[in-house]
């Protein structure tokens, strides 16, 4: 496995990597769990070369947030990348990404006015302006993201489409606990006590899928339903609890047919998303 700090370093490998077929691409900001190495091991599945980035973007977190104290290991990442059959990994410093204070930025405009686009102002256009600085610099065939993140996913799709990247993006199904909590570098945040409260998340969507998927169709209940029973476990502090039309992410109508239902929620310093989706008409597995 090739580790490149450098841009033309990674570009050059991925030049070489190209000539055994189209190259899958996973971007991430490290400190592996089991969701990363399914986003990877996907991409080895369906493609000859796999190129992961390793890279903690200062832009995508407010002043206020944890950029400082976000969960790092380098040594423990390149490990689990290798063993799952990673080809290259790109682990840029942030002076390789950011030479300078940027002057352009990538704004995806409607999608991101919604959900953490509300609650975490900038977040969007700092993920947006370095995903599409990586797919500048590795050129990938095709790109893997996790369901977890459900909102950056549908901005990724759209950004790639208005800008004509020319990549297929894959999602990937979120990967959970036992318990059923969203696998998240943000958990070894909580204490014991709130890693066990947080299970409220996934418990609380599941119940407001099962109501939609028995045909309720009054969804300002059923989103009402969803946040108070979050509200109502003392160690959960509610940010949002919402039901929005895929993939624009706008606000349902009778007509629409695929549901997102989010939530995010602070325990202690840990601020978690969650969600899952609905086809009306269908199960889907989330
Ligand atoms: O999902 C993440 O880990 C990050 O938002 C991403 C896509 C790697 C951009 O920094």
């Amino acid at each position: 496995m090739r580790v490149c700090e450098k841009v033309a370093e990674i570009r050059s490998v991925v030049r070489e990597l190209r000539r055994s077929g189209p190259v899958a691409f996973v971007p991430t900001m490290g400190f592996f769990h089991e969701g990363h190495l399914t986003l990877m091991r996907e991409a080895r599945r369906r493609f000859p070369s796999v190129v992961v980035s390793i890279f903690v973007n200062p832009l995508q977190f407010g002043p206020a947030e944890d950029f400082a104290a976000y969960p790092r290991d380098l040594e423990r990442d390149l490990r689990l990348a290798r063993e799952t059959g990673v080809d290259a990994v790109f682990a840029p410093a942030r002076t390789e990404m950011y030479p300078e204070r940027p002057c352009t930025f990538v704004d995806v405009e409607r999608l991101t006015g919604v959900l953490c686009g509300r609650t975490r102002p900038g977040h969007f256009r700092g993920v947006a302006t370095v995903v599409s600085k990586l797919f500048n610099i590795v050129q990938p065939d095709a790109a893997f993201f996790g369901q977890k993140d459900a909102q950056q996913l549908q901005v990724i799709r759209r950004l790639v489409e208005d800008l004509n990247f020319g990549l297929e993006i894959v999602a990937v199904p979120t990967v959970r606990e036992a318990d059923g909590l969203a696998m998240s570098s943000r958990n070894m945040y909580l204490s014991p006590g709130e890693r066990r409260a947080a299970t409220v998340l996934y418990r609380s969507l599941q119940v407001a899928r099962e109501a939609i998927l028995g045909g309720e169709r009054d969804l300002s209940a059923v989103r009402e339903g969803l946040a108070a029973q979050i509200a109502a476990e003392p160690l959960a502090q509610l940010e949002y609890a919402e039901i929005l039309a895929l993939p624009d992410l706008t606000p349902p109508h009778a007509t629409d047919k695929e549901l997102l239902l989010a939530v995010a929620a602070r325990f202690g310093r840990a601020r978690l998303i969650d969600n899952v989706t609905v086809t009306i008409g269908e199960k889907t597995e989330t």
